[in-house]
C-alpha cells in the first residue's frame, strides 16, 4: 500500500466533480487501499480520492476511536438516500485543510447506498461520527468543500489561512 499526497486547499481540483466507478476491479480495490493508508498516515477520520487528484467516487472512513480496533469502511459511489430532520453542529475538520477546524450544521443522521469493494450494493444507517464523516466524504465527491457549508466570511477567512499556511510551507521546503 502506498502513502498518497493529499492535495490541500484552496485547489481546483478539489471542486471537480468525481465520476461514477464503472466496475469494482483491482484498481479500485488498490486505491481504497492507498486511500485507506493515507488517511491513517495522516491521521484523518475519512478521505476521498479526489483529495488525491482522482476524479473518482471512492471514499473511505473509519472512526473507531484511537485506542480501539480499527473499523475502516471503503465506499465505491456512496449517495445520500435520505437524511433526519434533525441536525447538528460539529466541529468539522478535513485533510485537505491542516490544523483549521469549523462549525458546520448538516443533519444528524443519513441513509447511504454504496458498492462494497467486492461491488455488492449496500445500504447503511448512520448516525453520530459515522453519519459526519460520510457527508464530508461525500460532498467531496460533488467538488464540496465543508467550508461552502459556511458564511462567506468565514470561509473567506479560512481560505486566507490556507494561502498563508501553504506559503509557509513552500519556504519550508525551499
Ligand atoms: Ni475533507
Amino acid at each position: 500500500m502506498t502513502v498518497m499526497t493529499v492535495i490541500h486547499a484552496p485547489d481546483p481540483r478539489l471542486q471537480v466533480v468525481s465520476e461514477a466507478v464503472g466496475c469494482v476491479d483491482d484498481d479500485v480495490r488498490r486505491l481504497a487501499d492507498d486511500l485507506l493508508e493515507t488517511m491513517y498516515a495522516e491521521k484523518g477520520l475519512g478521505l476521498s480520492a479526489i483529495q488525491v487528484g482522482i476524479p473518482r467516487r471512492i471514499i473511505v472512513v473509519d472512526v473507531a476511536r484511537s485506542d480501539g480496533a480499527l473499523q475502516p469502511l471503503k465506499l465505491v459511489n456512496p449517495a445520500v438516500t435520505g437524511s433526519s430532520q434533525e441536525r447538528v453542529e460539529f466541529d468539522e475538520g478535513c485533510l485537505s485543510f491542516p490544523e483549521l477546524f469549523a462549525l458546520v450544521e448538516r443533519p444528524a443522521s443519513v441513509d447511504i447506498t454504496y458498492l462494497d469493494e467486492n461491488g455488492a450494493g449496500r445500504e447503511l444507517h448512520a448516525d453520530g461520527l459515522l453519519a459526519r464523516c460520510l457527508q464530508h466524504e461525500i460532498d467531496h465527491l460533488d467538488g464540496i468543500l465543508f467550508v461552502d457549508h459556511l458564511s462567506a466570511l468565514r470561509r473567506r477567512l479560512i481560505l486566507r489561512k490556507m494561502i498563508k499556511w501553504k506559503k509557509a510551507r513552500l519556504r519550508d521546503i525551499a
